[in-house]
């Protein structure tokens, strides 16, 4: 088992917990979608598995273990060792983590040294690799390019591309395609997922809709109010919807010829 979380709490404060009793397990490999309102608690999750709550917000009930190691017990050093390599994150709108003075390039050769050996002409070539495996055309062109030259959805390719550069054994990504237009959304949840498969990267992704990525992952997680509402084999859900909330959010999903999309 690669993640494993048990009766998790997690409180902002001195408050009743926020988020009640989480359970959920990863495999190597396995790609989960939670799904939920705005407010339901979703990016409190990912966040605790990242070490990485904000403001007050701590765990106060349950474990995350991860390889059989609760995250918990991590000490800073441990943390930093572990995030941007085998725990990396995909964020919203990856404009806001790139550094608008500096060119892409500059910035994803320095993250490449940071976590590996690597010459500067040997990570430019890893980053060139990287942008090519998105479907980033002329990736020269791109590295010498600044953030706001980029569109939404080459910005998000970009942070992509550097979130899968190690092969994480877990990528979180949070609402990764909510900044971008709807066309470009479901292209890019269906490459996100294509490197996510051919890498063996276990995946969990986080959006207020059941779409495309729903529709892709092995395990679904439906949360309202802090709490777990359904939680299991996606087609399992998608087929046979337990609670009414859940019925709900199947029943505003568009369909496309005849597919359901985002
Ligand atoms: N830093 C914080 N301090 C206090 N409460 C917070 C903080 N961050 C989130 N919350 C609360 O946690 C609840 C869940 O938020 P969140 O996990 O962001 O939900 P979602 O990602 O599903 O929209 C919300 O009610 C929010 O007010
Ligand atoms: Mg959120």
């Amino acid at each position: 088992m690669l993640l494993e979380i048990k009766d998790l709490d997690i409180t902002y404060g001195e408050e009743a917990p926020t988020v009640e009793k989480v359970q959920l397990s990863l495999n190597e490999g396995e790609i989960l979608t939670i799904v939920g309102e705005s407010g339901s608690g979703k990016t409190t999750v990912i966040r605790a598995v990242l070490g990485l709550l904000s403001g007050d917000g701590h765990v106060s009930n349950g474990s995350i273990m991860f390889k059989g190691k609760d995250l918990n017990g991590l000490s800073h050093a441990q943390w930093r060792e572990l995030r941007g390599k085998d725990i990396s994150m995909i964020f919203q709108d990856s404009g806001n983590m790139l550094n608008p003075v500096q060119t892409i390039g500059h910035q994803f050769i320095e993250y490449i040294q940071l976590h590996s050996h690597m010459s500067a002409d040997e990570a430019e070539a890893k980053a060139v690799e990287m942008l090519t495996r998105m479907h980033l055309p002329n990736p020269e062109n791109i590295l010498s390019s600044y953030a706001f030259e980029l569109s939404g959805g080459m910005r998000q390719r970009v942070g992509i591309a550097m979130a899968i550069t190690f092969h994480p054994q877990l990528l979180l990504a949070d609402e990764p395609t909510s900044a971008l237009d709807v066309t470009t959304q479901a292209q890019i949840v269906k490459e996100l997922m294509q490197v996510v498969r051919e890498a063996g990267t276990a995946m969990i992704m986080v959006t207020h809709n059941l779409g495309v990525a729903s529709y892709m992952s092995d395990k679904l997680m439906v949360m309202a109010g802090g709490r777990v509402l359904e939680y299991g084999k996606a087609q399992d859900i998608l087929t046979n919807p337990q609670s009414n909330y859940t019925k709900e959010l199947l029943a505003a999903v568009p369909e496309i010829g005849g597919k359901r999309y985002v």
